[in-house]
């Protein structure tokens, strides 16, 4: 009885929301998917448990992951590698990949480990699963992320056509072609509150560090303009809105790397949030991957390790 009534509750809760994820959310949100009812259906080879709150599966990263890890082809592949992508012109996801839950990941984020969290005032650990990020029954959010991920009592909008534009939707119901033009890197544009969410767990960013002439910052700064100090030439807005060149995809270059995302504070839609401009602001994700990537620290370019691309993302902005 209790089940039924948090069930009806919780319904009604979802039905009302005025924007929301793509999937997984009011009007995509199929219990079955996740939970099972009597754990009678024999029948069903994918069913193990019930477990508890009646999830399909031990865990909530296993159970997420029954979908996500590439095995189904109409959900994104969050699993590395994620072959799903490779017919797009960046060749991943705009959140890239993680590893298996209980690997050690030095690329990005690791699930299923309890781990110190870097960059945190306050020492702490926390064990990562999907829903420390993503709410399991949706939310208003871009992608279901969670509105308080720090549990601080935050209340963090990011709302897509607000603070954050994309082009294609997932079809509905789920296709494989469609998942790929929804989740691809390409098809993302970010405004505002990426930043602002990153730093909920990670309270040290939280603030620039600012540092006495002729330095600007004592660390690198996030959510600033390439044009906020003009006069004195760290940073090479021309060169990043040309495109070309140093740090760019170009051909006859060997040191390339597609353009590094960035915040369009201005945009007003998709192809305004995807316009490099002497205005765009450096955030966390030009140069980490949400999920993580193939580079240590999750970096966007291989920054951290020895090769021609070290520096590729750098050049775009500073051009030295
Ligand atoms: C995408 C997977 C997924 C789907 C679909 C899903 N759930 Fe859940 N549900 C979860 C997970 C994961 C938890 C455990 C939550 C946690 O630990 O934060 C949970 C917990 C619950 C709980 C207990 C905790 C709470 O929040 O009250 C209820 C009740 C519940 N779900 C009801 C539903 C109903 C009703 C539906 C369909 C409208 C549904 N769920 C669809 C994944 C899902
Ligand atoms: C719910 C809390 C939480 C949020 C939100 C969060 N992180 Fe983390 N982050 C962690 C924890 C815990 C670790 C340490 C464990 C690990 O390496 O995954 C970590 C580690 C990292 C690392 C180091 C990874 C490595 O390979 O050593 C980077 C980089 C990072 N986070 C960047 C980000 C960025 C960028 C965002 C926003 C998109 C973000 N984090 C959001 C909790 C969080
Ligand atoms: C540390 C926080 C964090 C954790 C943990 C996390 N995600 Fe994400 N996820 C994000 C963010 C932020 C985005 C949006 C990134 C963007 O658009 O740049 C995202 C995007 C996604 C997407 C959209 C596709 C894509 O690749 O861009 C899916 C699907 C997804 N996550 C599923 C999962 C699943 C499943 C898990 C657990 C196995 C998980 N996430 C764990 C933060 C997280
Ligand atoms: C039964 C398979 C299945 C399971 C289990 C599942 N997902 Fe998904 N998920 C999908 C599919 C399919 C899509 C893509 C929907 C589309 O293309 O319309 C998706 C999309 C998403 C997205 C993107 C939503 C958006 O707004 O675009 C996130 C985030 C996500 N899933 C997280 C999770 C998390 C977290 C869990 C575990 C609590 C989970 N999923 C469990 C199949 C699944
Ligand atoms: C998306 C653009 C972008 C990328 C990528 C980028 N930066 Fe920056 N960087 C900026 C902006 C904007 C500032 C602030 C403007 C300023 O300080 O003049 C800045 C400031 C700096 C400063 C501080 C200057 C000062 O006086 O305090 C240094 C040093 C720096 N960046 C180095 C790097 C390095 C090294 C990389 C590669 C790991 C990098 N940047 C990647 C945009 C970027
Ligand atoms: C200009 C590129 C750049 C920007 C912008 C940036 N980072 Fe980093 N970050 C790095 C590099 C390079 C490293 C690895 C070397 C280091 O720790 O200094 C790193 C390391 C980290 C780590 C791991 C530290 C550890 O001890 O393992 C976390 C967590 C992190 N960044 C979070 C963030 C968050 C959150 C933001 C946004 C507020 C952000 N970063 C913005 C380049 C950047």
């Amino acid at each position: 009885m209790k089940l039924l009534a948090a069930t009806i509750i919780g319904l009604l809760l979802l039905t009302g929301l005025p924007f929301a994820g793509d999937w997984h959310t009011a009007g995509s949100l199929d219990c079955r998917e996740c939970h099972l009812q009597h754990g009678s259906n024999q029948r069903d080879p994918t069913v193990e448990g019930a477990y508890s709150f009646l999830l399909r599966k031990s865990s909530i990263n296993e159970l997420c992951m029954s979908c996500h890890d590439g095995t189904d082809p109409t959900a994104p592949d969050v699993m590395a590698p994620t072959p799903m992508y490779s017919s797009t012109p960046s060749e991943e996801s705009a959140a890239g990949a993680l590893l298996f839950p209980g690997i050690l990941n030095p690329n990005g984020h690791t699930i299923g480990i309890a781990l110190s969290i870097p960059l945190q005032q306050v020492p702490a650990q926390k064990e990562l699963t999907c829903v420390s990020c993503h709410s399991a029954h949706g939310n208003g959010n871009y992608r279901n992320l969670v509105t308080d991920p720090a549990g601080t009592g935050a209340n963090l909008e990011i709302v897509l056509g607000t603070n954050v534009f994309v082009e294609n939707r997932p079809d509905i119901p789920p296709t494989s072609s469609g998942s790929i033009a929804a989740y691809n890197r390409d098809n993302v544009g970010y405004v505002s509150g990426m930043s602002e969410w990153c730093v909920t767990c990670h309270d040290q960013l939280s603030t620039n560090s600012f540092a006495s002439a002729p330095a600007h910052f004592n660390a690198h700064p996030s959510n600033e303009a390439l044009d906020a100090y003009p006069a004195d030439g760290h940073t090479d807005p021309a060169h990043w809105v040309a495109g070309t060149g140093e740090g760019f995809a170009a051909i006859g270059q060997s040191v390339a790397s597609p353009r590094v995302p960035f915040l369009a504070p201005g945009a007003t839609d998709f192809p305004t949030s995807r316009a490099a401009t002497a205005t765009s602001r450096v955030a966390c994700l030009s140069c980490h991957k949400a999920h993580g990537s193939n580079y240590r620290k999750g970096m966007v370019w291989p920054y951290l390790e020895e090769n021609d691309n070290t520096l590729a993302g750098c050049q775009q902005c500073h051009n030295k």
